[in-house]
Protein backbone atom coordinates (compact mmCIF):
# COMPACT_ATOMS: atom_id res chain seq x y z
CA UNK A 1 0.00 0.00 0.00
CA UNK A 2 1.83 3.26 -1.22
CA UNK A 3 -1.23 5.88 -0.40
CA UNK A 4 -3.73 5.16 2.30
CA UNK A 5 -7.64 5.31 2.35
CA UNK A 6 -7.64 8.73 3.72
CA UNK A 7 -4.54 10.42 1.62
CA UNK A 8 -6.61 8.95 -1.26
CA UNK A 9 -9.82 10.00 -0.09
CA UNK A 10 -8.54 13.97 0.18
CA UNK A 11 -7.12 13.36 -3.35
CA UNK A 12 -10.40 12.97 -4.85
CA UNK A 13 -12.13 15.33 -2.83
CA UNK A 14 -9.59 18.16 -4.41
CA UNK A 15 -9.47 16.33 -7.55
CA UNK A 16 -13.26 16.28 -8.38
CA UNK A 17 -14.05 19.66 -7.59
CA UNK A 18 -11.51 21.28 -9.37
CA UNK A 19 -12.21 19.14 -12.70
CA UNK A 20 -15.69 20.51 -12.28
CA UNK A 21 -14.72 23.79 -11.91
CA UNK A 22 -12.72 23.99 -14.81
CA UNK A 23 -15.75 22.79 -16.77
CA UNK A 24 -18.35 25.52 -15.15
CA UNK A 25 -18.92 28.95 -16.00
CA UNK A 26 -17.61 30.42 -12.89
CA UNK A 27 -19.83 32.09 -11.14
CA UNK A 28 -22.35 29.86 -10.18
CA UNK A 29 -23.23 28.67 -6.68
CA UNK A 30 -22.00 25.56 -7.50
CA UNK A 31 -18.39 26.70 -8.58
CA UNK A 32 -18.62 28.91 -5.35
CA UNK A 33 -19.78 25.64 -3.14
CA UNK A 34 -16.98 23.14 -5.21
CA UNK A 35 -14.44 25.38 -4.91
CA UNK A 36 -14.70 26.19 -1.15
CA UNK A 37 -14.64 22.57 -0.66
CA UNK A 38 -11.18 21.86 -2.53
CA UNK A 39 -9.61 24.56 -0.57
CA UNK A 40 -10.78 23.69 2.57
CA UNK A 41 -9.63 19.89 1.80
CA UNK A 42 -6.45 21.40 0.31
CA UNK A 43 -5.75 23.04 4.28
CA UNK A 44 -6.87 19.61 6.00
CA UNK A 45 -3.85 18.20 3.55
CA UNK A 46 -1.38 20.35 4.38
CA UNK A 47 -2.28 19.74 8.26
CA UNK A 48 -2.16 15.78 7.24
CA UNK A 49 1.41 16.42 5.90
CA UNK A 50 2.61 17.11 9.19
CA UNK A 51 0.26 14.18 10.70
CA UNK A 52 0.87 11.28 8.49
CA UNK A 53 3.11 8.76 9.40
CA UNK A 54 3.65 7.16 5.93
CA UNK A 55 4.90 8.42 2.45
CA UNK A 56 1.85 10.97 2.75
CA UNK A 57 4.23 13.04 5.31
CA UNK A 58 5.92 16.03 4.22
CA UNK A 59 9.13 15.12 5.27
CA UNK A 60 9.10 12.22 3.25
CA UNK A 61 8.76 14.28 0.07
CA UNK A 62 12.09 13.78 -1.60
CA UNK A 63 12.10 17.75 -2.86
CA UNK A 64 15.97 17.94 -2.91
CA UNK A 65 16.47 15.10 -5.30
CA UNK A 66 14.87 17.64 -8.05
CA UNK A 67 18.04 16.88 -10.83
CA UNK A 68 17.98 13.27 -9.76
CA UNK A 69 16.13 10.82 -11.09
CA UNK A 70 15.61 7.17 -8.81
CA UNK A 71 13.75 4.26 -9.95
CA UNK A 72 11.42 3.27 -7.33
CA UNK A 73 10.74 6.20 -4.71
CA UNK A 74 8.18 4.59 -1.91
CA UNK A 75 6.17 8.01 -2.37
CA UNK A 76 6.12 10.65 -4.34
CA UNK A 77 9.31 11.50 -6.88
CA UNK A 78 10.61 14.56 -6.45
CA UNK A 79 9.38 16.50 -9.54
CA UNK A 80 5.87 15.14 -8.71
CA UNK A 81 6.26 16.52 -5.29
CA UNK A 82 7.25 20.30 -6.42
CA UNK A 83 3.80 19.51 -8.63
CA UNK A 84 1.63 18.93 -5.93
CA UNK A 85 3.04 21.60 -3.68
CA UNK A 86 1.73 24.36 -6.55
CA UNK A 87 -1.09 22.64 -7.13
CA UNK A 88 -2.54 22.95 -3.62
CA UNK A 89 -0.66 26.66 -3.61
CA UNK A 90 -2.77 27.30 -6.74
CA UNK A 91 -5.93 25.74 -5.25
CA UNK A 92 -5.70 28.15 -1.94
CA UNK A 93 -5.18 31.13 -4.46
CA UNK A 94 -8.06 30.51 -6.08
CA UNK A 95 -9.98 29.76 -3.16
CA UNK A 96 -8.69 33.58 -2.02
CA UNK A 97 -9.23 35.28 -5.48
CA UNK A 98 -12.78 33.85 -5.32
CA UNK A 99 -13.74 34.69 -2.46
CA UNK A 100 -12.45 38.67 -2.80
CA UNK A 101 -14.41 38.62 -6.01
CA UNK A 102 -17.68 38.63 -3.87
CA UNK A 103 -17.15 41.45 -1.54
CA UNK A 104 -18.43 44.78 -2.21
CA UNK A 105 -14.52 46.34 -1.99
CA UNK A 106 -13.31 44.21 -4.95
CA UNK A 107 -17.18 43.84 -6.88
CA UNK A 108 -16.13 43.80 -10.77
CA UNK A 109 -12.70 44.00 -9.97
CA UNK A 110 -11.60 42.88 -13.72
CA UNK A 111 -7.77 42.40 -12.42
CA UNK A 112 -9.16 40.13 -9.87
CA UNK A 113 -11.07 38.38 -12.29
CA UNK A 114 -8.10 38.08 -14.89
CA UNK A 115 -5.97 36.65 -12.09
CA UNK A 116 -8.67 33.89 -10.75
CA UNK A 117 -8.72 32.89 -14.62
CA UNK A 118 -4.62 33.16 -14.67
CA UNK A 119 -4.47 30.47 -11.65
CA UNK A 120 -6.89 28.53 -12.62
CA UNK A 121 -5.45 28.04 -16.34
CA UNK A 122 -1.84 27.59 -14.54
CA UNK A 123 -3.66 24.54 -12.57
CA UNK A 124 -4.94 23.23 -15.51
CA UNK A 125 -1.37 22.98 -17.05
CA UNK A 126 -0.27 21.77 -13.79
CA UNK A 127 -2.85 19.04 -13.85
CA UNK A 128 -2.28 17.78 -17.50
CA UNK A 129 1.44 17.64 -16.27
CA UNK A 130 0.36 15.91 -13.29
CA UNK A 131 -1.36 13.37 -15.88
CA UNK A 132 1.33 13.31 -18.64
CA UNK A 133 3.81 12.50 -15.66
CA UNK A 134 1.84 9.57 -14.10
CA UNK A 135 1.44 7.99 -17.55
CA UNK A 136 5.59 9.04 -18.34
CA UNK A 137 6.10 6.64 -15.08
CA UNK A 138 3.96 3.74 -16.07
CA UNK A 139 5.44 3.94 -19.13
CA UNK A 140 9.27 4.21 -18.14
CA UNK A 141 8.60 1.35 -14.83
CA UNK A 142 5.67 -0.73 -16.65
CA UNK A 143 3.60 -0.70 -14.02
CA UNK A 144 0.16 0.88 -13.36
CA UNK A 145 1.25 4.23 -11.65
CA UNK A 146 -2.33 5.62 -11.46
CA UNK A 147 -3.74 2.69 -10.05
CA UNK A 148 -1.91 4.53 -6.84
CA UNK A 149 -4.35 7.03 -6.25
CA UNK A 150 -7.86 4.35 -6.86
CA UNK A 151 -6.52 0.97 -5.09
CA UNK A 152 -3.61 2.57 -3.52
CA UNK A 153 -1.22 -0.02 -4.79
CA UNK A 154 0.43 0.62 -7.94
CA UNK A 155 1.93 -2.63 -8.85
C1 LIG B 1 -7.91 18.01 -11.13
C2 LIG B 1 -7.35 16.87 -11.15
C3 LIG B 1 -6.23 16.42 -10.25
C4 LIG B 1 -5.53 17.11 -9.30
C5 LIG B 1 -5.69 18.58 -8.90
C6 LIG B 1 -4.56 16.18 -8.74
C7 LIG B 1 -3.66 16.49 -7.72
C8 LIG B 1 -2.82 15.60 -7.10
C9 LIG B 1 -2.03 15.89 -5.93
C10 LIG B 1 -2.01 17.23 -5.19
C11 LIG B 1 -1.35 14.76 -5.59
C12 LIG B 1 -0.47 14.56 -4.39
C13 LIG B 1 -1.26 13.68 -3.43
C14 LIG B 1 -0.86 13.76 -1.99
O1 LIG B 1 0.33 13.67 -1.66
O2 LIG B 1 -1.77 13.92 -1.15
C15 LIG B 1 -1.68 13.76 -6.57
C16 LIG B 1 -1.15 12.47 -6.61
C17 LIG B 1 -1.56 11.49 -7.51
N1 LIG B 1 -2.61 11.60 -8.41
FE1 LIG B 1 -3.64 13.28 -8.87
N2 LIG B 1 -4.71 14.96 -9.32
C18 LIG B 1 -5.72 15.06 -10.26
C19 LIG B 1 -6.20 14.07 -11.06
C20 LIG B 1 -5.73 12.77 -11.06
C21 LIG B 1 -6.22 11.73 -11.94
C22 LIG B 1 -7.36 11.88 -12.98
C23 LIG B 1 -5.50 10.61 -11.68
C24 LIG B 1 -5.65 9.27 -12.35
C25 LIG B 1 -5.88 8.18 -11.72
C26 LIG B 1 -4.57 10.94 -10.60
C27 LIG B 1 -3.68 10.07 -10.02
C28 LIG B 1 -2.74 10.38 -9.07
C29 LIG B 1 -1.71 9.46 -8.60
C30 LIG B 1 -1.50 8.02 -9.07
C31 LIG B 1 -0.97 10.16 -7.63
C32 LIG B 1 0.23 9.60 -6.88
C33 LIG B 1 1.39 9.73 -7.81
C34 LIG B 1 2.65 9.17 -7.26
O3 LIG B 1 2.76 7.95 -7.16
O4 LIG B 1 3.54 9.97 -6.93
N3 LIG B 1 -4.73 12.26 -10.28
N4 LIG B 1 -2.60 14.30 -7.48
C1 LIG C 1 -10.70 24.98 -7.33
C2 LIG C 1 -11.02 26.17 -7.38
C3 LIG C 1 -11.49 26.95 -8.57
C4 LIG C 1 -11.27 26.81 -9.93
C5 LIG C 1 -10.46 25.72 -10.64
C6 LIG C 1 -11.95 27.90 -10.58
C7 LIG C 1 -11.95 28.12 -11.96
C8 LIG C 1 -12.63 29.14 -12.58
C9 LIG C 1 -12.71 29.32 -14.01
C10 LIG C 1 -12.06 28.42 -15.07
C11 LIG C 1 -13.47 30.43 -14.24
C12 LIG C 1 -13.86 31.01 -15.59
C13 LIG C 1 -12.94 32.14 -15.95
C14 LIG C 1 -13.38 32.79 -17.24
O1 LIG C 1 -13.31 32.12 -18.27
O2 LIG C 1 -13.79 33.95 -17.18
C15 LIG C 1 -13.88 30.95 -12.97
C16 LIG C 1 -14.68 32.08 -12.78
C17 LIG C 1 -15.20 32.47 -11.57
N1 LIG C 1 -14.97 31.88 -10.33
FE1 LIG C 1 -13.77 30.30 -9.99
N2 LIG C 1 -12.59 28.66 -9.62
C18 LIG C 1 -12.34 28.12 -8.39
C19 LIG C 1 -12.80 28.57 -7.16
C20 LIG C 1 -13.70 29.62 -6.98
C21 LIG C 1 -14.26 30.06 -5.72
C22 LIG C 1 -13.94 29.44 -4.36
C23 LIG C 1 -15.08 31.11 -5.99
C24 LIG C 1 -15.93 31.95 -5.06
C25 LIG C 1 -16.34 31.63 -3.92
C26 LIG C 1 -15.05 31.34 -7.39
C27 LIG C 1 -15.76 32.33 -8.04
C28 LIG C 1 -15.71 32.58 -9.40
C29 LIG C 1 -16.42 33.67 -10.03
C30 LIG C 1 -17.33 34.69 -9.34
C31 LIG C 1 -16.10 33.60 -11.40
C32 LIG C 1 -16.60 34.51 -12.51
C33 LIG C 1 -15.60 35.61 -12.70
C34 LIG C 1 -15.95 36.47 -13.86
O3 LIG C 1 -17.03 37.06 -13.84
O4 LIG C 1 -15.12 36.54 -14.80
N3 LIG C 1 -14.20 30.42 -7.97
N4 LIG C 1 -13.35 30.15 -11.96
Amino acid sequence: MIWSFKTRLIHWLIALPVLVNFILEGGETLHEVLGYVAFAVTIIRIVWGFMAKDQARFSAFPFSQIFKARRDYPGHNPQASWVYVCIWFLVGGLGVTGFMMGLDAYWGEEWLEDLHENLSNILLGLVVLHLLGIAFDAWKFRRKTWLGMITGKRE
